[in-house]
């Protein structure tokens, strides 16, 4: 099954872009995701093709039409009416590597990439329309944050990275980051790999990249750590229950 992407944007020579090289290039001249960009624009409904107008209630900036989008978002659900529509926005729902999983395992995903100020409110409710964030910090448009996402998904297509290992064990994936990594040079200005990968102990291995990535994430990801704990602690409270037989 094809993954297909449809981008709308006011900006379609911004794609593929870096989607067009590497590992989802490769996948996309593989037939393994496919790429559609709309023009907003051409749903304008004036001839001067206006996509955007001033905020109610006054202040900067412009806010992109509701009925534009909503004409926009129409015309691409009829041609794919079974992916989910995203709004990349800062206002929206961070996104996760399990919300990437899911989309990845679905048919695919119509991006709605914003620019000015942003959007008309109206249209996500009206469209059922999921608004994703990809980090607390503002793009000057939704576009580098589409790229983002779909480049998350990609490379979880099947058949698109090489071992099949390396999307299970990855940052994130058990609520952690990942261990670090080291290669060749052993020794390197004086700095030399970590004794243990050196010694074939695969067991010894497993432990130290374990309590590497739960040391790693207590200091550089408390938030995560904190939930990763939560997490754990509920589990062992609702096995406990269970042996219980509560
Ligand atoms: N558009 C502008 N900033 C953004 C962000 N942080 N995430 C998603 N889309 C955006």
């Amino acid at each position: 099954m094809t993954f297909a992407a449809t981008i709308l944007t006011l900006y379609p020579e911004m794609f593929p872009g870096p989607l067009g090289v590497s590992l989802a290039g490769r996948a996309r001249e593989e037939g393994k995701w496919s790429l559609d960009t709309v023009q907003i624009r051409d749903f304008a409904i004036d001839k001067h093709k206006t996509v955007d107008d001033t905020p109610a209630g006054g202040g900067a900036g412009m806010v992109l039409r509701v009925d534009v989008l909503a004409a926009a978002i129409d015309h691409a659900r009829s041609l794919n009416p079974e992916v989910p529509v995203i709004a990349m926005t800062p206002r929206g729902r961070p996104l996760t590597q399990a919300r990437v999983r899911e989309l990845a395992a679905g048919p695919g995903v119509i991006v709605l990439c914003g620019r000015f100020e942003g959007f008309d409110e109206r249209i996500f409710e009206a469209r059922d329309v999921e608004e994703v964030s990809i980090g607390d910090i503002v793009l000057s448009g939704g576009e580098p944050a589409a790229i983002m996402l779909l480049d998350a998904c990609i490379r979880l297509l099947p058949g698109v990275m090489g071992a099949a290992s390396s999307g299970t064990e990855e940052s994130f994936e058990q609520g952690l980051l990942e261990y670090p990594h080291y290669t060749r040079p052993a020794t390197w200005e004086g700095r030399t790999i970590p004794e243990v990968l050196r010694s074939g102990d695969h067991a010894k291995i497993a432990a130290w990249r374990k309590n590497q990535s739960e040391v790693d994430t207590r200091l550089r990801r408390p938030d995560l750590w904190e939930r990763h704990e939560g997490a754990r602690v509920q589990s062992a409270s609702g096995a406990r229950r269970k042996d219980e037989g509560i």
